[in-house]
């Protein structure tokens, strides 16, 4: 592990602090506290309008919290946006999909901070999108247009960017909304294999079914963070009636 490595071990991979968040009226998020150590796959569950996206949007530095503050690996959102750190897979219906890219120019995206300013990719960046597109089962549609991809190759294309970026941490606001079920274990399976390969992976869901499946633990959100710990801590049928509605266990019919 090289010195900058070991320096970014020390700290927990994100770290939010007393966070608070307004949209003129609206409190989106207030004094949210989490802590996600690295290696960790973590979900992010919360009743639709609970502040999930308003969250990742903060983490990433895209939103500057009114109060509070969030490190990535011990940095400023834009440092560690700066050095690469931080992948996001956006919820899908807040990106523009007529936006005429292929898939591999999207995953190439991912390599504009190794690039110099002329942006001219070199053998090393376009091995770096192959080997991206290839974990995330997508090479045989690198010359799609983004646009012209399902739902979930989407996702997909999303997560490529942020391993050829050579992201340390992800952020991937609903990855399974709207996929189907094949679809979705592809997901889990690229999702697996990045946590095994030590990334840190912060997941919002409405699939509380899928959830203990994938994650080590869990933040149940609203406007703040009401519950962190392991999925069977969290996601008690008390807390799941009070949040959701729900009776009893999540089972895939209510997801
Ligand atoms: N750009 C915006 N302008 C005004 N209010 C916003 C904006 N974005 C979000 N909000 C409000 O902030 C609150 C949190 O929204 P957010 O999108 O973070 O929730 P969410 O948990 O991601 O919801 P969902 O499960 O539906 O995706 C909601 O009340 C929402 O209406
Ligand atoms: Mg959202």
């Amino acid at each position: 592990m090289s010195q900058e490595g070991a320096e970014l071990d020390r700290e927990p991979a994100v770290r939010v602090e007393g966070v608070g968040v307004g949209y003129g009226d609206v409190l989106a998020l207030d004094g949210v506290d989490l802590a996600i150590a690295q290696g960790r796959v973590c979900g992010l569950v919360g009743a639709n309008g609970s502040g999930k996206s308003t969250l990742f949007k903060t983490v990433t530095g895209m939103i500057t919290p009114a109060r509070g503050r969030v490190l990535v690996h011990g940095l400023t959102p834009t440092a560690a946006r700066k050095r690469g750190l931080i992948g996001y897979v956006p919820q899908s219906e807040q990106v523009d999909w007529a936006f005429p890219v292929r898939v591999a120019d999207v995953v190439m995206m991912g390599r504009y901070g190794h690039m110099g300013i002329t942006r001219r990719p070199r053998a090393a960046d376009r091995a770096a999108v192959a080997d991206a597109l290839e974990r995330t089962h997508l090479s045989d549609l690198a010359d799609r247009q983004i646009g012209a991809l399902s739902g979930g190759q989407r996702k997909r294309a999303f997560v490529a960017r942020g391993i050829a970026q050579g992201a340390r941490v992800f952020l991937l606001d609903e990855p399974f909304a709207g996929v189907d079920k094949r679809s979705e274990a592809t997901i889990v399976e690229v999702l697996r294999a990045m946590r095994d390969a030590g990334h840190t992976l912060v997941v919002s869901t409405h699939d509380l079914a899928g959830v203990p499946e994938l994650c080590d633990e869990v933040a149940l959100l609203q406007r703040r963070v009401v519950a962190h710990g392991s999925p069977e801590e969290v996601l008690t049928p008390q807390r799941l009636l009070e949040t959701f509605g729900i009776e009893g266990r999540p089972v895939r019919e209510v997801a």
